[in-house]
């Protein structure tokens, strides 16, 4: 049986420097997600670039999700936002709203990165910043994952809780409109071989889906979408697709080499 359609997610962090060089690598993903037949692609560019890059835009609050739980109609880049506020609006210097970031034309916004972790956000914090996307009308990529693989399985109990908290603190008529991106931080950043082999991310799809379906009940919890992320490159792509039983990737280096990512797409369009 083929698959009913991946969602390959690019997460370009804090590059490239400028909005030219942006435009060409994004042109050159747009026309391979214009071949997809049923691939859901998105892209998380840096901020500023989002509206420039063909975000449709949309009212702040009304939300632009339709379609399956992995996204709209394959065919158009969608765009993502790599973080968002956790406060509405209000005197913070520097921030951007779940709300500004839905006009400039995101769809969905990756929550609770490990970067972003590391910076700062607690699971409290990672729960408000999932809410206000959600009540922005934004798709949640929300990202879990251990640091390191301990003997004990405490690593279990970490994404455990990290799933717990998001879920508890929104409002469960949104949680459709949840993904989870299972990125262990040891594989992020590392050589490709690192990234763990798909059996194993098959184990911890299956985690994941439990402790969700104890918060929002089996339907939906077994349900919820789960992606793969964590030094994916066009090669161990492959295995993970076809065999991890997940509903796509989180890339991050490889979404800004067009040829590589567009690879990725191309495979996960075939099977
Ligand atoms: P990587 O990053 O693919 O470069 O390991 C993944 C991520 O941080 O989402």
């Amino acid at each position: 049986m083929s698959h009913k359609g991946f969602l390959i997610a690019g997460n370009w962090k804090m590059h490239p420097d400028t909005l030219g060089e942006a435009k060409a690598v994004f042109a050159s993903i747009a026309r391979k997600a214009k071949s997809a037949r049923k691939t859901v692609v998105v892209i998380a560019p840096p901020a500023p670039f989002i509206r420039d890059l063909g975000g449709k835009g949309g009212k702040a609050g009304k939300s632009g999700a339709k379609g399956n739980a992995n996204g709209g109609r394959p065919g158009i880049v969608r765009m993502a936002a790599q973080d968002v506020s956790e406060h509405h609006s209000g005197a913070f210097t520097g921030s951007v709203s779940a709300r500004e970031l839905r006009s400039a034309g995101a769809e969905y916004a990756i929550i609770g990165h490990s970067e972003r972790r590391a910076a700062g956000d607690t699971g409290e914090i990672v729960a408000k910043k999932a809410k206000q996307a959600l009540e922005a009308g934004l798709r949640v990529i929300l990202c879990v994952g251990e640091t390191e693989r301990d003997g004990h399985a405490r690593y279990l109990q970490t994404v455990r809780e990290q799933v717990h908290s998001v879920l508890s603190a929104i409002d469960k008529k949104l949680a459709r409109w949840m993904t989870i991106a299972y990125e262990p931080v040891w594989a992020i950043g590392k050589s490709y071989d690192s990234a763990p082999k798909p059996q194993d991310i098959h184990e911890m799809s299956i985690y994941i889906r439990k402790t969700a379906a104890e918060v929002l009940g089996k339907k939906s919890g077994l349900d919820i979408p789960v992606l793969y992320g964590g030094s994916v490159d066009a090669e161990n792509a492959k295995a993970i697709l076809k065999d991890a039983s997940i509903d796509g990737l989180l890339v991050g280096r490889e979404s800004l080499d067009p040829k590589s990512f567009g690879n990725i797409i191309e495979y996960a369009d075939s099977i």
